[in-house]
C-alpha cells in the first residue's frame, strides 16, 4: 500500500486527503525552540544531522502528518556555491550581494556536493525513522533563489528584478547556473531517499509575464524533465507563489505531479485551470490557522468542499506562522482527518 501523499501525487483522490504544513518544523513549537538552542546558528542546525533529523521529525510525531518536509533553507544552496550568509536574528537571511559577472564567476558548483553532504545524511537518517509518513525533499526554485542572491535580502527584490531587466544576459546565466545546479542537488536527494520533491518559488507573482516564462515557467520545465528522465518514481511538486493565472499553463508545461496553490488563489478556479491527475496542494490562510476556533474550521471546510473528488495535499497558502498556538495545529489536522 503506497503512502498516502504518494498516492495522491500519482493521482488518486485520496479521502481524506494527506495533510502537512509548509514550516510545519519551526519556532511555534516549543520542542524546536529547545534544539535550536543547541546549534550555533541557524545554518549549524541545518548542517548538523542529528538536530536537523531530530527538528524535520518532531510535527510528524506531535501531530501525526501525512508528510516530512526535509529540515533545511533554499539559501543552503546558494551558501553551498560559496556565497557568504548569514541569518541575523530578527532580521531573516543576510547574503553578500551578486551584482555582477565577477560574483557569478565566484560561485562554484564544485564545492556543492561536499557542502550539502549533511544535509543528505539528515535525508537519509529522517526515511530511515519516518515510517507511514512520506519524506519530501526540496529546493528554492532558480527564481527565488537569485532574487535573494541579488539583492542580499529579503524586501520587494527591486535590485534583483532591475537587474533582470537591465542586464538579461548575466540574470540568465544566474538563473541556468541554478537551474543545473537545483537539479544535481533534487536528484541528491532522491538518491539519499526523498520519496518526494517541492520546488519552491515564492516570489513568482513579482514577475510580469515574458520574464515568468523565463525565469519560472522554463527553468521548473527543465529540472521537472530532468527529475522525470532520471527518477520517475519520484514526484514533483511545484510551487509557483502568486502566480494567479499562470497557474494552468505552469502546470501543463512543466508536467509537475503536484502543485502548491497560494492563500490568493480561488480554490475552485484552480480545479478548472489545473485538471486532475495533477494534484493541487493547499492553500487555507495561515492567519485563519493562527486565529483559530470557528474561522479554522470555516476555512478548512471551504477547501475541502471544493477539492472533494479529485486529487488533493492539504496544506496551508504558505509557511505556519511563529505566532501560531500549537494546539490550532491538532485541531486542523484532527478536522481534515474527518472529512
Ligand atoms: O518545515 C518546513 O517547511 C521545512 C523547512 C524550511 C525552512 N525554510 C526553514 C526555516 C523550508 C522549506 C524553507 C523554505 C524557504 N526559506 C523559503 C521558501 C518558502 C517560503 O517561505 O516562501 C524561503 C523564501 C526561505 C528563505 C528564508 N529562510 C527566510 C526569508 C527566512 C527568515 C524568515 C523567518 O521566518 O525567520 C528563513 C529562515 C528559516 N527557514 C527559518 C526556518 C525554520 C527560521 C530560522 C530560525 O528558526 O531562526
Amino acid at each position: 500500500m503506497s503512502k498516502r501523499l504518494l498516492a495522491a501525487l500519482a493521482g488518486e483522490a485520496v479521502w481524506p486527503p494527506p495533510v502537512w504544513l509548509m514550516r510545519q518544523a519551526g519556532r511555534y513549537l516549543p520542542e524546536y525552540r529547545a534544539l535550536r538552542a543547541e546549534a550555533r546558528d541557524f545554518i549549524d542546525l541545518c548542517t548538523t544531522p542529528r538536530l536537523a533529523t531530530a527538528v524535520t521529525l518532531q510535527p510528524v510525531r506531535r501531530f501525526g502528518f501525512d508528510a516530512a518536509i526535509l529540515f533545511s533553507d533554499i539559501l543552503i544552496l546558494p551558501w553551498a556555491l560559496g556565497q557568504d550568509l548569514r541569518f541575523a536574528e530578527g532580521e531573516g537571511p543576510l547574503l553578500a550581494p551578486l551584482r555582477d559577472a565577477t560574483g557569478l564567476a565566484a560561485l562554484d558548483p564544485g564545492r556543492v556536493a561536499a557542502a550539502v553532504a549533511p544535509v543528505l545524511e539528515t535525508v537519509a537518517r529522517v526515511r530511515e525513522a519516518v515510517g507511514e509518513a512520506a519524506l519530501i525533499g526540496f529546493a528554492g526554485a532558480p527564481f527565488t533563489v537569485a532574487c535573494y542572491m541579488v539583492e542580499g535580502r529579503g524586501g520587494d527584490f527591486a535590485t534583483a528584478r532591475a537587474l533582470a531587466w537591465r542586464d538579461p544576459v548575466l540574470f540568465g546565466e544566474l538563473i541556468d547556473l541554478l537551474t543545473a545546479a537545483t537539479t544535481t542537488y533534487l536528484l541528491a536527494q532522491a538518491k539519499a531517499g526523498a520519496e518526494a520533491l517541492m520546488l519552491f518559488d515564492s516570489w513568482a507573482g513579482l514577475l510580469p509575464a515574458a520574464q515568468f516564462a523565463a525565469y519560472v515557467t522554463a527553468p521548473a520545465t527543465r529540472i521537472a524533465a530532468a527529475l522525470r528522465a532520471e527518477r520517475p518514481d519520484v514526484p514533483l511538486i511545484g510551487f509557483p507563489r502568486l502566480a494567479g493565472m499562470a497557474l494552468g499553463t505552469y502546470a501543463a508545461a512543466t508536467g509537475v505531479q503536484g502543485l502548491g496553490l497560494d492563500t490568493a488563489v480561488d480554490p475552485l478556479l484552480a480545479t478548472g485551470a489545473v485538471p486532475a491527475p495533477v494534484a493541487l496542494q493547499g492553500n487555507l490562510d495561515p492567519l485563519a490557522l493562527l486565529v483559530g476556533g470557528d474561522a479554522l474550521a470555516a476555512g478548512i471546510e471551504a477547501i475541502l468542499e471544493v477539492m472533494q473528488g479529485r486529487p488533493h495535499i492539504f496544506n496551508l497558502g504558505h509557511g505556519v506562522l511563529p505566532q501560531t498556538p500549537p494546539e490550532h495545529v491538532a485541531d486542523l489536522v484532527q478536522r481534515v482527518r474527518a472529512a
